[in-house]
């Protein structure tokens, strides 16, 4: 059971961000990466199309014998990840917006929070934020039109940053000190937002507490890979390969699979 693979999931190339965060903590673990190109952006979806999206992702996974599953996918985790519990025997890892380190730390008493639609439209999240956000300001702004830009290869392009711009003029307005990263999709954003934003804001996202809650629980269950041999990797999109093999920027290759 150890050997078998941990299982990631998400929209498209994002949860490439958790993949490495997880291979840098568990280099011991085989693991399988599913990128749903083919049906990004997951963010303007309805909960219900987001669910069936994780499900179909899940029975692919479970198929190839995946012993814990990531969804490394915001959006997937605040609309999916309850009923995935509910209906799969294996652990489940989601994501959320680090909400609650953002607020503890805020100097300012305003933290911004980019993220889809989806993900701040969910339940989930605005349970999160009313539980954590104290008397800290949160503005929140959809990142609409990110997410297809990077599945298109676009992601440090001259379009992004103006849209990037527009959508933390509100934040800096406010004088936030922490900006919150809602999707896994936009880590691949920081040489931009490191430009947009003042010196004085803080970026955070939730991959490093994802790879320590994967450890956690595979360590709980018994179910860490014991043996020592290199990992082994896959990495499977049903859009163009290329684009992220071009973010990886890592000696594996994607392979292009329908699903
Ligand atoms: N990576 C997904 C997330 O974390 C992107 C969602 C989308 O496809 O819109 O929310």
């Amino acid at each position: 059971m150890s050997t078998q693979p941990i299982g990631i999931f998400d929209s498209g190339v994002g949860g490439t961000s958790i993949y490495k965060e997880i291979d840098a903590l568990l280099p011991h673990e085989n693991t399988i990466y599913l990128a749903d190109s083919a049906n990004a952006p997951y963010g303007n979806k309805t909960a219900e199309e987001i669910l069936q999206l994780s499900i179909k992702n899940t029975e692919l996974l479970l198929s190839y014998n995946c012993k814990l599953i990531v969804v490394a996918c915001n959006t997937a985790t605040t609309n999916a990840i309850k009923t995935l519990r509910e209906t799969y025997n294996v652990p489940f890892i989601g994501i959320e917006p680090a909400i609650k380190p953002a607020s503890l730390n805020s100097k300012t008493k305003a933290i911004g929070i980019l993220a889809t639609k989806g993900t701040l439209a969910s339940k989930l999240f605005h349970d999160t934020t009313n539980l954590y956000r104290n008397d800290v300001q949160v503005i929140e702004q959809v990142g609409e039109g990110i997410v297809p830009l990077i599945e298109s290869g676009k992601t440090l392009s001259e379009e992004m940053r103006i849209l990037l711009k527009a959508y933390l003029k509100p934040m800096i307005d406010a004088n936030i000190d922490y900006l919150v990263l809602g999707c896994t999709h936009y880590p691949f954003l920081l040489p931009l937002l490191i430009q947009l934003l003042p010196k004085q804001v803080k970026i955070i996202d939730s991959g490093e507490a994802v790879a320590r809650q994967t450890k956690s629980i595979l360590k709980k269950q018994n179910l860490l890979n014991t043996e020592t041999i290199s990992a082994k990797h896959l990495f499977y999109s049903n859009g163009d390969p290329k684009v992220m093999q071009a973010l990886l920027k890592q000696p594996y290759s994607v392979n292009f699979l329908k699903f």
